[in-house]
């Protein structure tokens, strides 16, 4: 009877032990492969207390636009906490009628990215910042010194601009970018994979950790990865099946490189869950849709529905959690 129970204690140990470096050797992957978010954006170095609330209210101020109606905020809401994006297909512009042709990315972690857009035609978050207030269908200002003339007119930008720049001079176009980019790389999500990463091998449940071993084993790593899951290359969209809404071919308008047909930037998966619907043209309204087109479309695989609920549970344990 000792014995029996000795040996079951011991089993127990032994299996206890197993899950544990099992777990563990999860956590080591995940680590090489993505590791936690870093606590600050590249280029935040310098950005003040003073610069970051201006960009902030720059971001919310609807005044940036050409009808007063709309802020960055109306189509990357982030108060609250909020998703980043506007959860539409296509975002409407300020002018009514007027609808964009891709759908809104969210600017949460967007400046760890190594381009801005789609398409990745910007560089980085201050050139990013200088677009979407001159674009007929997004706030559509006529022009950067317009928009310069209709902020001068307002005091508290002036002693803001003042405060954060250390000039009297200080509104202008380039200031303005700088300004805004500077309170965007303030929104760093937080989440339980990170918390997993870390250490807390519990913070994540076991469908959530079969979803990532998933997510590794099936290869969406060689294009998901690095802290962001994404934001870090430019890959087609169809590597071994074509995606069938061909109407917008990515890259290839930018470059005219017959090589980017249906290239885009690889988007980051942090913060998945909230930011439906998906893909650059929106079309796709579901996390399970997006996860079995990816496994069809990029790597040739019809994923069983196990997985793809798996996969499923593991990004949605990627949701942005203000608490943490
Ligand atoms: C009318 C809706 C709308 C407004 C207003 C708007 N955006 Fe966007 N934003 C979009 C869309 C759509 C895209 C994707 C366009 C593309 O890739 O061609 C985008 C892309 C971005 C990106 C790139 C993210 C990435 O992952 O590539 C950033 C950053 C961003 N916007 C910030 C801003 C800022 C800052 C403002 C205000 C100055 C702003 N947006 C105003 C809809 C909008
Ligand atoms: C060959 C590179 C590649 C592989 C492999 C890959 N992806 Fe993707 N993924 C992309 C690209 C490119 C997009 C953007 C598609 C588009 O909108 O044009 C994308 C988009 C997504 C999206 C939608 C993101 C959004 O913001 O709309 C999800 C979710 C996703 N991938 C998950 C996965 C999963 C899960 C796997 C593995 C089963 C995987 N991906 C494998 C390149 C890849």
């Amino acid at each position: 009877m000792l014995k029996t129970l000795k040996n079951i204690a011991l089993t127990a140990a032994f299996i206890v032990s197993g899950v544990a470096a099992q777990a563990d050797s999860l956590q080591a992957q995940a680590n090489a492969i993505f590791g936690p978010l870093p606590a600050t954006m590249p280029g935040s170095e310098n950005d003040t207390p003073e610069l970051i609330s201006l960009g902030e209210k720059l971001f919310m101020d609807k005044r940036l636009s050409i009808n007063n109606t709309q802020s960055c905020n109306s189509c990357h809401d982030v108060t609250n906490a909020g998703t980043g994006v506007d959860n539409v297909e296509v975002s409407a512009g300020a002018v009514s009628g007027r609808f964009g042709n891709r759908n809104a990315p969210t600017v949460w972690n967007a400046g760890f990215q190594f381009a801005q857009f789609w398409d990745g035609r910007e560089p980085d978050l201050k050139a990013q910042a200088k677009g979407p207030i001159l674009n007929h269908v997004e706030m559509g200002m006529p022009s950067a010194d317009q928009v310069i003339e209709k902020l001068s007119g307002i005091t508290e930008y002036q002693q803001d601009f003042e405060a954060a720049f250390n000039s009297d001079d200080a509104i202008n176009y380039d200031n303005l970018a700088h300004a805004i980019a500077a309170f965007e790389r303030t929104l760093i999500t937080k989440d339980r994979f990170d918390v997993y990463m870390k250490g807390d091998i519990n913070a994540l449940n076991q469908q959530e950790k079969d979803g990532l071993q998933a997510f590794i084993n099936t290869g969406c790593i060689a294009c998901h990865r690095g802290s962001t899951l994404g934001g870090n290359m430019f890959q087609k969209l169809g590597v071994v099946n074509p995606y069938e809404n061909q109407a917008d071919q990515g890259r290839l308008e930018l470059t005219q490189n017959p090589e980017d047909k249906m290239t885009v930037k690889v988007p980051m998966l942090r913060d998945i869950a909230r930011t439906a619907p998906y893909f650059h043209d929106g079309k796709v309204t579901t996390l399970e849709e997006a996860v079995s087109l990816m496994g069809s479309l990029q790597l040739g695989r019809k994923l069983d529905q196990q997985t793809i609920d798996n996969m499923v549970a593991f990004l949605k344990a990627m949701s942005h959690d203000d608490s943490l």
